[in-house]
Parts: structure tokens; sequence; C-alpha cells
């Protein structure tokens, strides 16, 4: 039974893992695929499988009180699948920000897209600016959406941006730091993720956060994306907690 459900007896050990709780948690939403695979359907099948583990994990990760979740969902290198696949996800893409979204409203989650947009078509480009525009005002979990999301694309975006910013005479070189940079980066005015999950046993980052990510957890679960449940999550919260972060100290 999932640690943070409704009619959960509270343990020492959910009490320990809430007062450990990460401010912000990445998911790597992987493994539709072979989900799909071990079924004889579709990967497509499988997608529409995880899109639906996305809306019910979310909302956990909100009612439990996490402040921040980042969801990989579509990488700048997953345009190399076959059209068939890219077609299949940006059809679920669509559905999603026009319905599923919606849902979103009753917990008041903020919702933000990070990534390059551009390469998007018109209608979902302006669905996702509406969504992001309808929710922003909201006060819950800041839910962030990684869609044609690359973390060297983001850093090549933000190195620009800066050489433009000290050119036009916005910064100056002098006030490059750390902290700039991360104001430069899709994630700007978010804590750094405390806990990164990959479901589907993949030990790899696959271009995800790279800068962000210099201190985060790594919990690495053999579940597929579509089979992961609450349980799952309470689970990686749970290891979470027991870390011992010591940011280069003793
Ligand atoms: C993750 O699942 C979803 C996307 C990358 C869009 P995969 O489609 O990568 O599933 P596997 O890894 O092939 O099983
Ligand atoms: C990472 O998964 C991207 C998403 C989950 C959206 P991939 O399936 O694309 O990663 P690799 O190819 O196994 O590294
Ligand atoms: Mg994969």
């Amino acid at each position: 039974m999932a640690l943070f459900g409704k009619n959960k007896k509270d343990t020492d050990n959910s009490i320990d893992i809430r007062e450990n709780l990460p401010a912000h948690v990445g998911i790597i939403m992987d493994g539709n695929g072979r989900w799909a695979k071990k079924r004889g359907l579709p990967r497509s099948a499988g997608h529409s499988a995880g899109a639906k583990t996305f809306r019910k994990i979310t909302r956990y990760c909100s009612d439990i009180g996490i402040k921040y979740l980042t969801v990989y969902a579509f990488s700048t290198e997953n345009w190399r699948r076959p059209d068939e696949e890219v077609n299949a996800l940006m059809t679920l893409f669509k559905s999603y920000l026009e319905e599923a979204l919606e849902d979103f409203k009753d917990d008041s989650i903020v919702v933000r897209f990070i990534g390059d947009k551009s390469q998007f078509n018109p209608a979902l480009q302006k669905l996702m600016i509406e969504n992001e525009e309808s929710s922003k005002d909201r006060d819950g979990m800041v839910l962030n959406i990684a869609m044609n999301y690359g973390s060297r694309d983001e850093i090549v975006r933000a190195v620009k941006n800066i050489c433009n910013d000290v050119q036009n005479g916005k910064i100056s070189e002098a006030s490059i730091d750390e902290k700039l940079v991360s104001d430069y980066l899709y994630t700007s005015g978010q804590p750094d993720p405390d806990l990164i999950i990959r479901p589907s046993g993949e030990y790899r980052i696959s271009n995800f956060m790279l800068w962000q990510s210099a201190y985060t957890e790594f919990v690495i679960m053999n579940k597929l994306w579509p089979d992961f449940d609450k349980a799952d999550l309470d689970e990686a919260l749970n290891i979470f907690a027991s870390r011992n972060r010591r940011y280069g100290g003793v």
C-alpha cells in the first residue's frame, strides 16, 4: 500500500520520508516501448499507457507535497524514431494538452514546458502556451513537462543568450557565475532536482538536466513506466530519505 495513501497508518518510516521529502523530483518516464512489446502491442499503446501513469503520478506528487516535478516526456533525440511513432506521440500530446491537463486545475498545478517549443506544430505550440498562461497564477506544485528537451541544447541556448546580453550591455562578463548560468536555463528560478527517478532499469541520464543534477540523488528502478505506481514512488522517496547528501563536504 502507498505510504502516503489516504488510509495509511503513520509508521516511523513514513514520518521520516515526510521530513526528508525532496522539494524537486525529476522523472525520466522510460520503458513504454518495452511495456508494449511484452504485450505484443504497438509502441504507441505503451505511450498511451505511460500517459495514464503520468497523470496518476503527477497528482500523487502534488497530493503528498512535492513542490516541483519535472517529467521527461520527449527528448531532442526522440525525433530520430520512426515517423509512425513520432506522429503517435504528437497526437497523444495534443489530446493531453486539450483534456488531461484540465484535470490539474483542481490540484492548482502550475504547468510549464521546458524545451524548444518551436519544433512542434503550431497547434501544439499554441496549446502549450495556453496551458502555461492559464495555470501560471496557481499556487500548487510546479509541473515542468520536458518536451523537445535536451540539456545540451538548453546549455547551448543559455550560452548564446548570455553572449547576446553581454554584447548588448545588459550584463557584464564579470557578473557571469553559476547562479547567472542557472538563471539562463529553462528551470530558471527553480531549485535543482533533489531526486531523479529512472524507471525501466537504464543506468543513464539521456541528456536530462545535466547542469541541474550536479548533486542530485539518482534512483534507478526496474519497473517499466506504464507499470509504475504510487508504491514505487514511495519506494524511491524512501531510498532518497535514507541517502546521506554531502555536497563534497564530510
Ligand atoms: C519513453 O519510453 C517514452 C519516450 C521516450 C517518448 P520509450 O519509448 O523510450 O520506451 P523503451 O525505452 O523503448 O522501452
Ligand atoms: C529518455 O528516454 C527520454 C525520455 C524518457 C523522454 P530514451 O528512451 O529516449 O533514452 P535512451 O535512448 O534509452 O538513452
Ligand atoms: Mg527508452
